[in-house]
This record gives structure tokens, C-alpha cells and sequence, in this order.
């Protein structure tokens, strides 16, 4: 499969304990539930998250299009494989020249821990590499997230370096930049490594 196919059908992916799919409206409500905790929202900025369920409607609804329409992103919802009960939200979005990417992530404070977003992150790190053909996959973490920062770490993800009061809607943080590189995961799969 090549990039483009990656916006064909919308892809579905499957992990041990997760399913990453599409979100619809039905999601909304649960969606605007996970940012009524502050740590949530924490590093998100105020622009990335849901204040009532209109924005929640309205956020859903502009993820769909754009993928469908616009082919730009994808927006996953993880639900939980045995329940099907909604905790985060994962999105691989800002291609470049049909090579590089982003990655942004939250999950609902009553998760974390469990190691789901790493298990997310590592099958969209595949996906990435081994499906779309990226040659670059980046994220962000402000300093303070030593959480995310983990994730990405686990995940294979190296840290370039610290992008300074870096912007966040209504504030600036000193920010991580982190990347994994289509050698870096080809190279720990051969070497055996969980990524
Ligand atoms: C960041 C986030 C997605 C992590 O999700 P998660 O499912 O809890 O992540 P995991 O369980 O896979 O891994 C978290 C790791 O961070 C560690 N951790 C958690 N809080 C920490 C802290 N305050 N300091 C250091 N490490 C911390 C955990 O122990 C775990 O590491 P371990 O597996 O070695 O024990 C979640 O905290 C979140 O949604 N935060 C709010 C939104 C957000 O910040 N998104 C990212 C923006 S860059």
C-alpha cells in the first residue's frame, strides 16, 4: 500500500487490547467528557479541545471531512478492544510531500498508565512506516509532559532537541521536538525491538 491508499478506505487498526476507528457522532459526548479534567487539557492548548458538545460535533465532524475530503488527516478513536468503551484520540496529520508526519494524541485521565497509548502509538508508528511509506514521523511535548515525553520514547521516537516557548494557544512552553525515522524503526524491528 502507498500513501495515497491510506485514504481510500478509512484503516482500521487492530492492537492486542485496542481498536483504532473512525469517530462519529454518537463519540461526541464521551469526547467532551475526557477534557472536563484539567490534566487532560493540561498541555493540549486551548484551541485543541472541546468546551461543550457543539465544538465536540463540530471537531468530529471537521476530522471526518478532512480525511474524506481533504485527505490531510487521520483522526482515530481508541476504544478499548473488549468493551468498545471510547478512551483517547489519535491523530497522524501535517503531511509533507507525502513523507513526513505528525502525531498528536489524549486519552481520558481514568486510562492512563495502562500503557495504551504507547500500545496506539507503536500501531500507528507501523502503519506509518510499513503502510504509508512515510520516511519521518514527529511529535511534540512540552518539557513538563514527562508522560508524553515516555510514550514517545518507548515508542522509538529520538528527542532532536528543545523547540523554546514553543506556542500553545494562550501560552509558551519550552517543547521537545521528537522523531522517529523509517530506518530507526526498520532497524529495531530487525534488531528484534518492540516497536
Ligand atoms: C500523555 C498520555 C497520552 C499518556 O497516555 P498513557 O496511556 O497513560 O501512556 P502509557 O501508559 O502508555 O505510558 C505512560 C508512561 O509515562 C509514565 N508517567 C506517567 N506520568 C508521569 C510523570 N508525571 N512523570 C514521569 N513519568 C510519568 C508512566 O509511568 C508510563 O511509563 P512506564 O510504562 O515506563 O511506567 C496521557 O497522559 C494524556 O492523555 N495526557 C493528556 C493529553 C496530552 O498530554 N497529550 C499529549 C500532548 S503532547
Amino acid at each position: 500500500m502507498a500513501f495515497k491508499d491510506a485514504f481510500k478506505t478509512f484503516p482500521i487498526i487492530e492492537t492486542k487490547r485496542l481498536i483504532l476507528r473512525s469517530m462519529s457522532k454518537d463519540d461526541a459526548l464521551t469526547y467532551l467528557q475526557w477534557f472536563s479534567t484539567k490534566e487532560v487539557r493540561e498541555f493540549l492548548g486551548s484551541l485543541a479541545y472541546p468546551k461543550n458538545i457543539e465544538e465536540s460535533l463540530r471537531f468530529i465532524d471537521n476530522m471526518n471531512g478532512i480525511y474524506f475530503t481533504k485527505k490531510r488527516t487521520i483522526c482515530w478513536g481508541i476504544a478499548l478492544k473488549e468493551s468498545n468503551e471510547l478512551i483517547g484520540r489519535f491523530e497522524i496529520c501535517r503531511f509533507i510531500r507525502q513523507s513526513m508526519a505528525e502525531v498528536a494524541y489524549s486519552m481520558a485521565k481514568e486510562h492512563w498508565n495502562n500503557g495504551y497509548m504507547t500500545e496506539a502509538l507503536r500501531a500507528v508508528v507501523k502503519f506509518g512506516f510499513e503502510i504509508m511509506d512515510l520516511h519521518r514521523i514527529e511529535a511534540t511535548a512540552a518539557t513538563e509532559n514527562e508522560a508524553s515525553a515516555k510514550v514517545l520514547h518507548k515508542a522509538g521516537f529520538i528527542t532532536e532537541g528543545i523547540l523554546r516557548k514553543y506556542n500553545y494557544g494562550n501560552e509558551f512552553r519550552d517543547t521537545y521536538i521528537m522523531s522517529i525515522l523509517n530506518e530507526d524503526y526498520f532497524s529495531n524491528v530487525v534488531n528484534g525491538q518492540n516497536v
